[in-house]
């Protein structure tokens, strides 16, 4: 089983950009252990955010583990000059990626963990196969696009379904959780299974978000 306390991943997306490094400072004082970076192309998701390039400004700020989500249509293009950037995993979209086992075996070849997201909407048999080869799964409790958004309650019944499925076929698999995080059902959405949990909003619109991170990461399965 991953993660004998719950992993912490402020996400940038809900950070004050015209301060990147002292927000990416308060992640790294509040002892995070990934920084997430969600791209945006206003193509897969409505919203667009940025690249590679700031990618490689976070992680020129920060030894913590660089988790970039990749919110893009055909992200085969995009992989190598995200993992070029200082990625250190990289998570695509099980619904932009028509040869999903091909994109995963791509991102391993790089040297990084490789993840596969699915939306609300996207039921867990379609990740069954590729599922003893994935480092993460990130499981969307929002619909991708924006952040500070209600966590979808439904999400809760697919976690623990994942975590069943990991433990008959990977049980080191990571379970990532993201979108609508808060102090409040962290702990339900930890009971369900999952070993890290993404927090935008509730992180950086904290008013102490050492604190916030502290009783997120205190969570126990
Ligand atoms: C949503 C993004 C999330 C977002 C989470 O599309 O993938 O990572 O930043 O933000 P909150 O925690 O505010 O829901
Ligand atoms: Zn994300």
């Amino acid at each position: 089983m991953p993660a004998p306390s719950t992993l912490l991943a402020p996400s940038i997306l809900s950070a004050d950009f015209t301060r990147l490094k002292e927000s990416i400072e308060i992640a790294t004082k509040a002892d995070s252990d990934w920084m997430h970076c969600d791209i945006m192309d206003g193509n897969f998701v409505p919203n667009i955010t940025f690249g590679p390039f700031i990618v490689q400004a976070v992680a020129a700020c920060t030894t913590m583990i660089i988790d970039t989500h990749l919110m893009i249509a055909d992200p085969d293009r995009y992989i190598e000059d995200f993992v070029k950037a200082g990625s250190h995993q990289i998570t695509v979209h099980q619904e932009a990626c028509p040869h999903l086992h091909r994109t995963i075996q791509f991102i391993k070849s790089l040297g990084v963990k490789a993840g596969v997201s699915i939306n609300p909407g996207t039921p867990l048999s379609t990740l069954e196969s590729v599922l003893p080869d994935l480092d993460l799964v990130l499981l969307m409790s929002v619909n991708p696009g924006f952040g500070g958004q209600k966590f979808i309650p439904s999400s809760l019944g697919k976690i623990a379904q994942l975590h069943k499925m990991r433990l008959k076929v990977n049980p080191k698999m990571v379970i990532a959780v993201d979108g609508g995080i808060t102090e409040e059902n962290a702990q339900s959405v930890v009971t369900a299974g999952a070993d890290a949990l993404i927090a935008g909003t509730a992180f950086f619109k904290s008013s102490d978000p050492a604190r916030t991170a502290a009783k997120i990461r205190a969570m126990t399965r």
